[in-house]
């Protein structure tokens, strides 16, 4: 964010105070935060107990070996039994826990909380039979559709740790989380529904297992939803069809508890380098957080809240806020499996308006094109029921927020600005909707029980009304236990740099304003932020030197009005490629569609003489960023050629919008 955009955002004064009524009765009051700070543990404890436990804790919190927490360290559970079973046996086994709408019109499904036992009963005792035991990783890739939670609650209901991959990344990327997770059986479907055509998903993971194997690893069996009933590839020693084992099996299943610290799932997400970093999330510290923060930031009232968490279960914000914190807390809620604006660009309202939504989170990408389109098309839905909107993923324009609170709620409903991360698991700083005077922009202050300070380089405090770097400056239930296999990784990415104050490094950039109020500015390190979804500008760089054609590759993410930050990659080509052709810029974007997926497709590739570099060698990637901005280029003075620069911006280089 630029210096310009960040005065504006400090000289934002407008307020919006909880109403009265919400404030009244709300779940979470002021006095929760004094509580938490005078007692965090036990605070966290009196979280924990809002779950059902086999066996209780001894000790809250283990940090004798930081950074390698324990939360609830004796302590037995049973993920799916707390999501699940309690609520039928509590007798709420006919509320409906989620209302499923497919993206063809008319194709719903609700699914009550006695029907969603026998089906998680049912896909737990199939996996069983596949082979899978306490311990045995499984792979997900799957659409938005019912079956997809039931994998997901089944696998924590045998203890399988599982890791979804987003049905949009590449055969390649999946094939290498497959590899790294070691994942005895994959769950997918034939394919999903994408702008009204069925999306084929099965291909890909032939081609991810093929990879896998040729890396040394084999999966055993793969598990095949039919949804579109598209012609799939079948490999009778591996494949089997869901509705050959789960409908056949029982829908008897007594859940097992687990230690609270077992493996629950890895969630793979991009960081510095090439490889993409799996993320563990344990049992016991990880729901008491989803559950309690999904409660207290929505405010939510289980009896008669309807929720709609727009992301998708392949990230981490449907993990936490579609599956684990609300059906632990009972919720009734919309799943919708399909995009925002087909068959017609009403339809997210439409989906709203028909299910009598109370509680709507999703991402300011989405709430940007919204606002494009203009008041008229949301105005037609009547939305009334709406009482509480949430944000996640980047930060929101306050411009963006103010149309969301006023168009989308009424001007009744608070905006919850949540800011957390893939590592953190839940929530971490948001308002309280009956609480806090919202700031457009400004995601406030750390939640109780959380602390956060925003540091120098040193690590000390910075004064009221300046900026740094964001740091988590204690433990917390649901922070992430370690790097899967790589605890090394784990200490030098979000440990090393404050070593001796013992703070977790975020990779945020963010601002403390003169009331002590925090506005997240975006990463500080080589990642980037495309609408919401964590790119890696290393990954992308690697993807493209793959390609026969290229020599050399910097990648970066330039300020974007729709999604935030775009991809924008300088590419050297070899020699023997020549110009590379004209149909160089497609060549290459299609590459990195099939390296990585569609999401980190170049917004641009210039095809470049030379990339600019220190005298040590290392791309000056704000002299890059300044020509995809197209800003003038700042300070060259440490570049080891100086008219490089002149070279790119002279336009010698081939711009080639995609
Ligand atoms: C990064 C984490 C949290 C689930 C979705 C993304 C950015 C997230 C906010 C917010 C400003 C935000 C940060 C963070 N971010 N929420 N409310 N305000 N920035 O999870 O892929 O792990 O990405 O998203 O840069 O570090 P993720």
């Amino acid at each position: 964010m630029t210096e310009q955009t960040l005065s504006n955002l400090l000289h934002e004064n407008r307020r919006f105070e909880p109403p009265a009524e919400l404030a009244a009765a709300a779940n979470v009051k002021a006095d929760a935060y004094d509580a938490a700070a005078t007692d965090r543990e036990g605070f966290w404890a009196a979280a924990a107990e809002r779950l059902s436990w086999a066996k209780k804790w001894d000790r809250v919190l283990d940090w004798d070996n930081p950074p390698f927490a324990k939360w609830f360290v004796g302590g037995q559970l049973n993920v799916a039994y707390n999501c699940v079973d309690r609520h039928v046996e509590a007798g709420h086994g006919d509320r409906v826990a989620i209302h499923w709408v497919g993206e063809p019109v008319g194709d719903k499904r609700d699914i009550t909380y006695r029907e969603l036992q026998d089906e998680v009963s049912k896909a737990a005792n199939a996996l069983i039979s596949l082979g899978v035991g306490t311990g045995d990783p499984v792979a997900i890739y799957m659409p938005m559709i019912p079956e997809a939670i039931f994998t997901m609650l089944a696998c924590t209901r045998i203890g399988a740790p599982h890791t979804v991959v987003f049905g949009g990344f590449s055969a390649e990327a999946l094939g290498s989380r497959i590899e790294d997770f070691k994942a005895k059986v994959v769950v997918t479907s034939d394919g999903g529904y994408r702008r009204g055509a069925p999306s084929p998903l099965k291909p890909a993971v032939d081609e991810a297992c093929g990879i896998a194997s040729r890396a040394g690893h084999s999966v055993d069996k793969v598990l095949v939803v039919r949804r579109t009933g598209q012609d799939v590839a079948w490999n009778d020693s591996t494949d089997v069809w869901w509705h050959d084992v789960v409908d056949a099996a029982s829908s008897e299943h007594t859940p097992e508890a687990f230690d609270s610290e077992h493996p629950l799932f890895v969630m793979y997400t991009s960081g510095t380098t090439g490889k993409p970093k799996g993320i563990l999330h344990t049992t016991g510290g990880y729901l008491t957080q989803a559950a309690y923060t999904h409660w207290e930031v929505f405010d939510l009232k289980p009896e008669t809240d309807v929720y709609w968490c727009t992301a998708d279960i392949g990230w981490i914000t449907g993990h936490s806020y579609i599956v684990y914190g609300p059906l632990a807390n009972g919720v009734t809620q919309v799943l919708y499996e399909g995009t925002p604006d087909f068959p017609e660009r009403g339809r997210w309202w439409q989906v709203i308006a028909e299910n009598k939504v109370t509680i709507f989170y999703t991402a300011p990408t989405a709430i940007r094109s919204f606002m494009k389109q203009g008041h008229e098309i949301p105005d037609k839905h009547d939305m009334s029921s709406l009482r509480i909107l949430g944000s996640v993923g980047e930060p929101i324009n306050p411009e963006a927020y103010v149309w969301y609170r006023h168009v989308i709620g009424g001007d009744r409903t608070p905006v919850v600005d949540t800011w957390w991360q893939t590592e953190t698991g839940a929530i971490m700083i948001s308002p309280l909707p009956g609480v806090t005077a919202g700031k457009p922009g400004s995601a406030m202050t750390p939640l109780p029980g959380i602390t956060a300070e925003v540091v120098t380089d040193e690590g000390q405090p910075v004064d009221k009304g300046s900026g740094g770097y964001l740091v988590l400056t204690s433990p917390w239930p649901s922070m992430l236990r370690t790097i899967w296999g790589d605890d090394q990784r784990y200490i030098d990415t979000y440990w090393a740099r404050y070593r001796d104050q013992g703070y977790y490094f975020a990779g945020d950039g963010a601002k403390k304003d003169e009331d002590g109020d925090l506005w997240v500015l975006g990463r500080v390190d080589d990642v980037m932020n495309v609408s919401g979804h964590r790119l890696s500008t290393t990954e992308i760089e690697s993807a493209l030197v793959s390609h026969p054609k290229v020599a050399e590759a910097a990648v970066v993410g330039a300020n974007d009005p729709d999604t935030g930050q775009a991809v924008v990659a300088f590419v050297i080509l070899r020699e023997e490629a020549g110009d590379g052709g004209e149909n160089i810029a497609k060549e290459l974007s299609d590459h990195v569609r099939t390296q990585i997926g569609p999401i980190a497709k170049p917004r641009q590739i210039m095809i470049v003489p030379e990339l600019p570099k220190t005298r040590s060698g290392k791309i000056m990637r704000r002299l890059l960023r300044d020509v995809a901005e197209k800003r003038e280029v700042g300070d060259t003075t440490t570049l080891a050629d100086q008219s490089i620069m002149d070279l790119i911006s002279a336009g010698q280089a081939t711009s080639t919008e995609d």
